[in-house]
């Protein structure tokens, strides 16, 4: 425990759905994605033709992955965060579990390690068995046994080895704003509509859940003697008024920030939600008002870190036609241009790594994604390698933010950039590129990127004498 408090994690981030690919293997069951793709379509929405992630960047191959393996080695990180499919392992959400399924994370476990790798892992991200979308999903309350009940097959098989588990990625994006235009691509691919306030309304009480069973696992896994870490990864961007010193933008930023920011943050940390956001919901519906009971639940299971997913700050607007009346992300003031998940302002990761600090009693962070997604045009390919100047400027910046942080006393222990290689983009499908290895879709060869060598560079320079 000592040398690993002592040891800054420099690593990558990816997800199952994502980078897998291999989607009917060795008796895997349907996920809300297979079925999202193949069935519905939906990245004619985003990507504007249809593709899925069957083939993805077949990281579930060994021959495929030892080899990425050896990319992970020649960039120099020393920590690898993966999420594990759940329908590989219980292809109908509960009841029958595929050996082989576990069988293959903990060979995938045994060569990162053997590689001086670090594995991180994820126990959910977004990839939901079919058999228990067609349950309700994560509106279900049984929704909080079903992934208890997973988390604990992972945990008796793996926490030997994984250290650093992460329950869940991303509640806020995930229920709020992906699944809702899933929702609207599956009924009008070339006609989106907007996301309504019905739509959020509803998803909040999966949100209650999400964050239920978060919690009930950091018990669980407490409860099984287990020595290691569990946190959860959260979206996390500081809301600004899109309109400076307009009354009603700023009544809206800190309405954004109670919903996206502090509702997971003050459950986490606090164990309970924002007054205003249990307030917002319950007015909806009055379900919702029951959720406090639940909140001693939330207290007694404290998770061991936050897991901060940064991109960009969230400009917000007043807006009566937009859920709870905000509106949020369409807006960039920078004259430069920006990213695909926002404006470039590596200063607001700092400022929202020193509110942590402050607002939440300085729990230990690991940044476990943060990245820049640009279409194809922004990549060069020349002299063997992808030039990607925009990228490798993003990473670096948003490094030395985070660095200066830490020195400030964030107790930052961990940078993951999103992500080492091209893969998934939910809706984008394969039109957004995040890696810093450039994957050819069609032959899967990877190319390194210029980005890869600048963070070479950072990782061989290393953090200074915080790290010991
Ligand atoms: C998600 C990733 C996604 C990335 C880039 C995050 O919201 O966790 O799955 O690929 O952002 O958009």
């Amino acid at each position: 425990m000592a040398d690993r408090e002592r040891q800054f994690l420099w690593g990558a981030a990816s997800a199952a759905y994502q980078v897998e690919g291999a989607w009917q293997a060795a008796g895997k069951g349907l996920s809300n994605w297979d079925v999202y793709t193949n069935v519905y379509h939906v990245t004619e929405a985003g990507a504007g033709r249809q593709e899925t992630g069957n083939v993805a960047i077949n990281a579930f191959d060994r021959t495929q992955y030892l080899a990425d393996i050896a990319l992970m080695q020649e960039l120099g990180i020393n920590a690898y965060r993966f999420s594990l499919a759940w329908t590989r392992i219980l292809p109908d959400g509960t009841g029958r579990v595929l050996q082989a399924g576990l069988d293959h994370y903990s060979r995938f476990v045994d060569d990162l390690l053997a590689a001086g790798i670090r594995p991180v892992a994820t126990l959910f991200h977004w990839d939901m068995p079919q058999a228990l979308e067609d349950r309700g999903g994560w509106r279900n309350r049984e929704s909080v046994g079903w992934f208890r009940d997973y988390a604990a097959l992972v945990r008796d098989r793996l926490a030997d080895r994984v250290e650093t588990f992460v329950t869940l990625n991303e509640p806020f994006i995930n229920l709020f704003l992906i699944e809702p235009l899933v929702e609207i691509a599956k009924e009008s691919i070339g006609n989106p509509g907007a996301i309504t306030d019905a739509q959020w309304t509803r998803q909040a009480m999966a949100m209650h859940h999400w964050m239920l069973a978060s919690a009930e696992t950091v018990g669980d896994f407490r409860a099984a003697g287990f020595k290691g870490e569990v946190g959860l990864s959260l979206p996390l961007m500081p809301t600004l008024p899109e309109r400076p010193g307009e009354g009603e933008d700023i009544a809206a930023a800190s309405l954004a920030d109670a919903v996206i920011n502090r509702w997971c943050l003050d459950a986490m940390f606090n164990g309970r939600y924002p007054d205003e956001v249990v307030a917002e919901f319950a007015r909806r519906d009055p379900a919702f008002a029951a959720v406090v009971e639940d909140f001693p639940r939330l207290a007694a299971n404290r998770h061991d870190f936050l897991g901060v997913n940064f991109y960009a700050p969230a400009f917000v607007r007043r807006d009566a036609a937009a859920p709870l009346g905000f509106r949020w992300g369409a807006y960039n003031p920078d004259p430069a241009p920006q990213a695909f998940n926002g404006p470039v302002r590596p200063d607001y990761l700092k400022v929202l790594l020193e509110r942590i600090r402050d607002d939440y009693g300085n729990p230990p962070v690991y940044i476990t994604e943060n990245g820049a997604g640009f279409g194809p045009s922004d990549e060069v390919m020349a002299d063997g390698t992808v030039k990607d100047p925009r990228r490798a400027d993003y990473v670096a910046r948003h490094i030395t933010a985070a660095l200066e942080a830490k020195a400030n006393g964030a107790d930052l222990r961990g940078y993951m950039i999103w992500s080492l290689f091209d893969n998934f983009e939910w809706l984008q499908g394969y039109s957004r590129r995040f890696g810093m290895v450039h994957v050819d879709f069609d032959t899967l060869k990877r190319t390194k990127k210029q980005s890869f060598e600048t963070y070479r560079e950072i990782i061989a320079r290393g953090v200074g004498p915080q790290a010991g």
